[in-house]
């Protein structure tokens, strides 16, 4: 299997996944190896949702799901690029296609400012899971300074539809936002339905 077979393989593995289990816990034991699987192999990610733009990050919807229950993101760092602090509020992994990353989860003070936990580095192969229920605000950045990376996330929901929120790193304040995606279009999963 090559090229975007894996994703399509991953996609119908995930849509699976969320029609049988509705345990957060469950979902992501099991998707998982999913994910390890997919991001094992870098032959499948369409050129256009690994582009570069200037030196902002890009989110670019691979696929989501018509029920809203799950959604894959590429994700394409320049060279020290990075997010704001933010959460999801949904279930989440991400797995490093490519360079490397460096996430900081944060927690809540007493007096609602954020304390920065140890920063976890992310290679090529390698994944991390986002849980609302454990705490899911983090910054993520390139961990490259001399070139891209990218990492594909899988989501509980449209991610890029969602209100949830930004975190001033000073104060903690939260302010809403809507991360929406990068992209118009999303890659054609059966290439064998072009026409001949
Ligand atoms: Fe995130």
């Amino acid at each position: 299997m090559s090229d975007i077979a894996r994703l399509r393989a991953f996609i119908t593995d995930t849509a699976k996944i969320v029609e049988t289990e509705t345990s957060e816990a469950v979902i992501l034991a099991q998707l998982a190896p999913k994910l390890e699987a997919l991001i094992a192999n870098d032959d499948w990610l369409p050129e256009a949702y690994a582009a570069t733009f200037g030196a902002r990050y890009r989110q670019y919807l691979l696929y989501a799901d018509p029920l809203d229950r799950f959604s894959v993101v590429s994700f394409v760092w320049a060279p020290n690029e990075g997010t704001p602090i933010h959460d999801h509020g949904v279930w989440g992994l991400i797995g490093v296609l490519r360079g490397e990353e460096v996430s900081i989860g944060y927690e809540r003070r007493a007096d609602g400012s954020l304390q920065a936990r140890a920063p976890e580095r992310l290679g090529a192969g390698e994944i991390a899971v986002l849980s609302p229920e454990s705490g899911d605000i983090h910054a993520i950045a390139n961990g490259l300074a001399d070139a891209a990376s990218i990492s594909i996330h899988v989501y509980g929901a449209n991610i890029g539809r969602v209100r949830r929120s930004v975190f001033d790193p000073d104060t903690g304040t939260a302010h809403d936002f809507i991360s929406g995606y990068s992209n118009d279009t999303v890659p054609n999963l059966w290439p064998d339905s072009a026409a001949s």
